[in-house]
């Protein structure tokens, strides 16, 4: 039967306000008379000088402008119920996020707990389907990688019990965000590497799978990738230039708010497998990823034949040799720029053997995730081979 493109409906309602100097429209898009608390993590929104131009921004609200500190990478759910009491003891009607994806996350889950009734760790444990209202927020962005910035995603993690859970609601759009990439250039090498690595492979999860006949979304997909390449290599020679991280934050929101991936299958197996990597090892979201997706390339490559067929001739321009050398030749040059970006792509760079596999094994079987990829058919020893290829 050939591919067909699936039925979808798209509605992103967020809206961006892009640029330098954007942080001062903060004034005219969070509502005068709400009372507002604004969201950030461990103060490096202080020390680059976001959090005055926020505070100056929002001079003018009609109560006092409330904070909560100290969401970590990895927002821990325990620290966000502490949010979601300050919340409704002080009644809140409106949330500010200010810095990269935790924090961004942990707002939408504070924003969806806050008007939840029942326990808020059904919202996690429910991928979101309980969720059926939450209070409005906004972003202001300072880190380029998960897309949260325009999506309905958010990640969380229990530290009490070493999970990492994801849910999705239509209720979580941010009302709006603010990407200054001014912002980002205080970010440390790894995290930028990080941030590419991430909006990376999140385009390959919706791109890298099977043929849909939807060359739209394969050429704005191969668009991404190739532009991808371009800055990782440009933001490693030229650090300080915001041009090049203009590019980059635009990059990741496109990445991951909806827009690829309507009407095409897709994968999200590495993502699965590198939440475990994360809950139970403490690596970076994006390190998890460089150490995964190439092996799950390696195992699935008769399943993703066509696509990984056009991957290397259109992003790596790959046309020499047969087939299979291709193949090779794109899932090595993969991990290269992975390594190149500063994210290494190995197990043994985090200190982490062959136990680290079997307990990430045990784990997705622990939680039911025995059927992953764009086919749910990836089984827990497939990751195990896809592992065993990035010690
Ligand atoms: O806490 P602060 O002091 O702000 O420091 C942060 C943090 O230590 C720092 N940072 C952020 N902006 C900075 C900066 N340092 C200097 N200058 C700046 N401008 O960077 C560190 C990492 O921040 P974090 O927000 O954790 O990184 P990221 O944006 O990569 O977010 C990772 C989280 O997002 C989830 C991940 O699982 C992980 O929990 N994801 C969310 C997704 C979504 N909502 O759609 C999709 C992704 O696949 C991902 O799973
Ligand atoms: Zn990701």
């Amino acid at each position: 039967m050939p591919a067909i493109m699936q039925n979808f409906e798209f509605h992103n309602p967020t809206r961006v306000i892009f640029g330098a100097g954007q942080i001062a429209a903060l004034a005219r898009h969070v509502p005068a008379h709400a009372r507002v608390l604004m969201l950030y993590g461990g103060g490096s929104i202080k020390a680059n000088g976001t959090y005055d131009e926020v505070r100056a921004a929002l001079a003018g609200l009609a109560h006092p402008l409330l904070e909560f500190a100290g969401i970590e990478p990895n927002p821990r759910y325990e620290t966000l119920m502490r949010a979601v009491q300050l919340v409704q003891r002080e009644q809140v009607d409106f949330l500010l996020a200010v810095g990269g994806g935790s924090v961004v996350d942990g707002t939408k889950f504070v924003a969806a707990a806050a008007v939840y009734d029942g326990d808020p760790w059904d919202i996690l444990k429910t991928g979101g389907k309980v969720v059926q209202a939450a209070l409005p927020f906004g972003a202001v962005l300072t880190l380029p990688a998960t897309g949260s910035e325009m999506n309905s995603a958010s990640v969380i993690s229990r530290a009490a019990t070493q999970e990492k859970r994801a849910f999705m609601s239509p209720h979580v759009y941010p009302r709006f965000s603010v990407l200054d990439p001014a912002k980002t250039l205080s970010l440390p090498l790894r995290q930028v590497g990080n941030g590419v690595v991430d909006a990376f492979i999140h385009t390959t999860e919706q791109y890298l799978t099977y043929p849909a006949n939807a060359p739209v979304q394969d050429r704005f997909a191969e668009g991404l990738l190739q532009t991808l390449l371009e800055l990782g290599a440009q933001v490693l020679a030229r650090p300080d230039d915001v041009e090049v991280r203009a590019n980059i934050m635009w990059s990741a929101t496109m990445a991951l708010n909806g827009l690829i991936g309507v009407g095409v299958p897709q994968d999200w197996a590495t993502h699965c497998v590198g939440h475990e990597l994360t809950a139970l090892f403490g690596l970076d979201h994006a390190q998890t990823l460089a150490i995964v997706l190439p092996g799950i390339l390696q195992v699935r490559r008769a399943a993703k034949r066509d696509k990984l067929l056009q991957y290397a001739e259109r992003v790596w321009g790959l046309r020499e040799g047969s087939e299979e050398q291709r193949i090779d030749a794109a899932i090595a040059s993969t991990r290269a720029f992975f390594e190149q970006v500063g994210v290494p792509t190995r197990l043994s760079a985090y200190g982490l053997g062959a136990e680290a596999i079997e307990a990430t094994v045990a784990a997705l079987e622990a939680a039911g995730l025995t059927g992953l990829g764009e086919r749910r058919d990836i089984t827990p020893g497939d990751v195990r081979r896809a592992l065993q290829l990035s010690l």
